[in-house]
């Protein structure tokens, strides 16, 4: 017979077939000083309610320390036979200690457990996640704040709709960041949520005392609910679904670079330490960066949507299907923070080409919009003016000329309210400046966007160093 936990009830061994495909050390393995840490928690609040001796526990905490040790100096052997983290952190605990080892499950499962080690360690994620997302939005601020004086068409069904500062295009971004660190946030809170002491699913005939292990493991909440505790994964869920949110905005951005580095844009140069070039054909130079996380924004849409399926119509309580949790948590936070930092590293290397992005900015009738303006706010209906706008681009259209090009007198013959100042409300900058309401591209309202930004993320920092 083999040597398992719960193997009493059980006369032939488990075939290896079964313990390999039963297996999750393989990921879950990553869970180690959670584990341990709550083992530890659960150890000092047994003893504090009597339940094990003072003494016992202090073996077991020893031991539990030194197979962390183990661990971190990368000793410990892990197999298959033992299925996951928690019963190699338990065996090992048996062999170097004895059988009082055997104690430290005393009023506990490892379904409570597993809960608890999971919630632990995307508590941990989360946090460093928003703290990367504030050095993100760092870089963002900083790229908008050396190019104040960059001008871009900004696009509408992807067409040049009408120009924009290119620091008020890259502030959108951080609005967008700025959202996925709140519901980051936001989310901490269901998370933060201690389980322990459901045990299998009913609770325990221990007089145990789960807020004390709350207090140990900084938990501000306990669980209502015991079969709740150990069949909930809306936690897991919330955040693959922030995650998935702010990749859809990493995409976006991408997607962008992508397209602007292009030589039909010509926007920006990605810089040769962040960009690779082709095995067959010299002059590439690809934005393999920003491609590949616009590609991997899939592979977290399907870890959300794998976690979803999984969850579905899924009978109360624990069941082992919830053992692939982990896989589909593991492999979105991976990917969020690697392109947190990769575009951390990768935007301030940006080459933007300031003259092709105000050349395209001035060409395209951009300033339409602006010339029906002008009309309405000499007395002209803005639905005429803009139809008036309009046979001016199409007479333009014909002579191949923009309509700042036009003379005083081409355009007077569309109406006879134009005056010569026309051509101020239709210049570029005139039109930037003058998009003065709140929120709107004109450069008062950016640096005053910067400069507030700047001020938060400075608070941000500090509320998260503390
Ligand atoms: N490895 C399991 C998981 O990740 C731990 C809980 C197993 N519980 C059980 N009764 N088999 O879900």
């Amino acid at each position: 017979m083999s040597d398992k936990t719960w193997d009493g009830r059980f006369s032939d061994k488990t075939d290896p077939s079964v313990e390999a495909f039963t297996s999750s050390i393989d990921i879950d393995k990553r869970l180690y000083s959670c584990d341990i840490e709550g083992s530890i928690a659960h150890c000092r609040m047994l003893a504090e309610k009597s339940i094990i001796t003072k003494e016992d526990a202090s073996v077991l905490i020893k031991g539990l320390d030194d197979i962390k040790e183990e661990i971190e100096k990368g000793k410990f052997k892990f197999d298959d036979s033992m299925e996951d983290i928690h019963m190699h952190i338990e065996t090992a605990l048996v062999q170097k200690v004895g059988k009082v080892a055997l104690k430290l499950h005393t009023a506990r499962s490892r379904n409570d457990q597993v809960a608890l080690d999971v919630r632990m360690y995307l508590r941990q994620e989360t946090l460093s996640i928003i703290k990367l997302t504030t050095g993100l939005r760092k870089a963002l601020v900083e790229l908008a704040e050396t190019n104040l004086d960059v001008i871009l068409p900004g696009y509408t069904h992807m067409q040049r709709a009408q120009p924009v500062l290119l620091s008020h295009h890259l502030m959108a971004y951080y609005e967008m960041f700025l959202r996925d660190a709140q519901r980051f946030n936001d989310s901490l809170k269901r998370v933060n949520v201690m389980p322990l002491g459901s045990a299998a699913l009913a609770g325990t005939t221990y007089p145990i005392d789960r807020e004390y292990t709350a207090e140990l493991l900084d938990f501000p909440k306990v669980s209502a609910n015991s079969i709740d505790a150990v069949s909930d994964r809306d936690f897991i869920i919330e955040f693959l679904s922030s995650a998935s949110l702010c990749m859809v905005h990493f995409s976006r951005l991408s997607e962008e670079l992508i397209l602007w580095s292009s030589s039909e844009f010509a926007f920006i140069e990605l810089s040769d330490s962040f960009a690779t070039g082709s095995s067959i054909m010299p002059q590439k130079k690809n934005p393999d960066v920003p491609e590949l996380v616009r590609g991997k924004t899939g592979r977290v849409f399907g870890d959300l949507m794998a976690m979803l399926s999984m969850m579905k119509s899924l009978p109360l309580s624990y069941n082992r299907d919830m053992q692939e949790d982990k896989v589909v948590l593991f492999d979105a936070v991976d990917i969020l923070k690697a392109c947190i930092n990769i575009y951390i590293k990768m935007l301030p290397e940006l080459k933007i080409n300031k003259e092709i992005m105000k050349k395209a900015a001035s060409e395209g009738f951009l300033n339409a919009t602006d010339m029906a303006d002008y009309l309405a706010v000499r007395g002209m209906p803005f639905r005429e003016a803009h139809a008036c706008a309009g046979k001016a681009v199409r007479y333009a259209l014909d002579k191949e000329k923009e309509l700042h090009e036009l003379s005083t007198k081409e355009l007077q013959s569309f109406s006879s309210i134009i005056k010569e100042d026309i051509f101020k409300f239709l210049d570029t900058n005139e039109m930037i400046n003058r998009r003065k309401s709140g929120g709107g591209t004109a450069p008062k309202n950016v640096k005053a966007a910067i400069k507030k930004a700047k001020k938060d993320l400075e608070k941000e920092t500090q509320r998260l160093s503390t």
